[in-house]
């Protein structure tokens, strides 16, 4: 992989089969994220429809994990979930850092690395959608190279504006 760095009790695990303990992990984390993004609680249905994103196939799952002295357990900090579809496109199914860890590179180290990733399989494009009033996503997704392409199309819970961005890549990505 394109080796985030792990430092003091953060770690990075790379899985190509998550378990449920991941799998209901990243779905807490999905939701908390969103929940702290729109100051409201996420759209019934949502931890379902996102539970459902794990099970699509091939797919790259990469995790943050933080290591709680407290607890002595593995907490979920950040993730990106990656689905290699069979048209030759790697789709980026999610991407969410903790409240607490955002702001200090995580979300960018892991999109980096989905891009690595997707190139390393010799994939071509890059794809993932995003609303149009999430700033702060679209300003990370440009940073690494990515363009809006197409029209704005309603969220299918929610209704909000979607576009989807793309990045070619090539070998060297
Ligand atoms: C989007 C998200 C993953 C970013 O994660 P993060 O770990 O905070 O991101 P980083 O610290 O790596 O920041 C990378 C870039 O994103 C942009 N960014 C991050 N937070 C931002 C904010 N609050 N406002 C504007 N731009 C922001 C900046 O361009 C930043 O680069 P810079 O620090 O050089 O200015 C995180 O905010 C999140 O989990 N949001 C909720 C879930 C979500 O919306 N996921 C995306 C769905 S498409």
């Amino acid at each position: 992989m394109s080796l985030l760095p792990a430092k003091n009790d953060i770690a990075i695990r790379v899985t190509l089969s998550p378990s449920q303990g991941d799998i209901d992990q990243c779905v807490s984390l999905w939701l908390s994220a969103v929940e702290n993004r729109d100051n409201r609680a996420p759209a019934s249905g949502t931890s379902a429809r996102v539970a459902a994103k794990f099970a699509i196939g091939d797919q790259r799952l990469v995790v943050v994990e933080r290591f709680n002295i407290a607890s002595t357990r593995k907490q979920i900090r950040g993730f990106a979930l990656t689905t290699f579809r069979a048209d030759g496109v790697a789709y980026l199914e999610l991407l969410a850092t903790h409240s607490r860890h955002q702001g200090i590179g995580l979300g960018r180290q892991l999109t980096e690395d989905a891009l690595w990733a997707a190139a390393e399989r010799g994939l071509t494009r890059f794809e993932l959608d995003v609303r149009t009033g999430n700033v702060a996503a679209i300003r990370l997704y440009e940073s690494v190279g990515m363009k809006i392409t197409g029209l704005a199309t309603p969220h299918p819970l929610g209704g909000e504006p979607m576009v989807t961005m793309t990045r070619i890549l090539n070998a060297s990505s």
